[in-house]
């Protein structure tokens, strides 16, 4: 059976790096026979979750904008890469909007996100991991993983600054087309 991935691009820059290296893990996995769909997340308006609680009665958030659509892909999502820059030494924002907005998978929904392998791509200015805060981002994509009961099966993460920095790392760019490659491998 044909596996879905799910790629959220959590940076502003529609070509910069964290999206390059997502794109290269599309091409992965789309090697290894998955369907893939890419979100650019900074075009979408997805409102901030107001906590009115209201999908703890009904399993459904309430605000209609552009997360409405995207809970059936995540839902339909055999596995997720999450791509991001770091911004002030956590992942960037338009990532975190989107991902407080699972709230909505509230009861036997939960079902709906969880299990699932996840992958993440980080890039960041500084020269690694602990001080670029890159850090931060990878403890609470982990501490998701262990609460949706998911794994998270492979990290990128790479030094990169300017737009165009991650074309000029082949290393990078194989870690992510296997990074891809994995995902489509390792479904459910
Ligand atoms: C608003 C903003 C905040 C940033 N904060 C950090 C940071 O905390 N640590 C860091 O190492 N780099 C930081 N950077 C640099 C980016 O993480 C880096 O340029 C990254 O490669 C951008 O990835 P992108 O091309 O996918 O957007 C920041 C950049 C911006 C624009």
């Amino acid at each position: 059976m044909t596996k879905n991935i799910l790629i959220l691009k959590g940076s502003p820059r529609q070509h910069g790096n964290s999206a390059t290296l997502a794109e290269r893990a599309a091409d992965g996995a789309r090697e290894a026979g998955a369907q893939v769909e890419s979100i650019y997340l900074h075009e979408l308006q997805i409102l901030p979750c107001n906590a009115c609680d209201l999908c703890t009665e009904t399993a459904e958030c309430v605000i209609e904008d552009d997360m409405t659509p995207l809970y059936p892909k995540l839902a339909a999502a055999d596995a997720i890469l999450l791509a991001t820059p770091v911004y002030w030494f956590t992942y960037s924002a338009q990532l975190k909007l989107c991902i407080d907005r699972w709230y909505a998978f509230q009861g036997h929904r939960w079902q709906e996100v969880s299990h699932k392998p996840f992958g993440v791509i980080l890039t960041y200015g500084d020269t690694d991991l602990e001080t670029s805060g890159g850090i931060n981002a990878i403890h609470t994509f982990e501490t998701m993983c262990r609460f949706l009961r998911s794994e998270i099966v492979g990290v990128v993460h790479g030094s990169l600054s300017d737009p165009g920095d991650a074309a000029k790392h082949p290393e990078l760019l194989q870690q992510a087309y296997a990074l891809g490659q994995r995902l489509a491998q390792i479904s459910p």
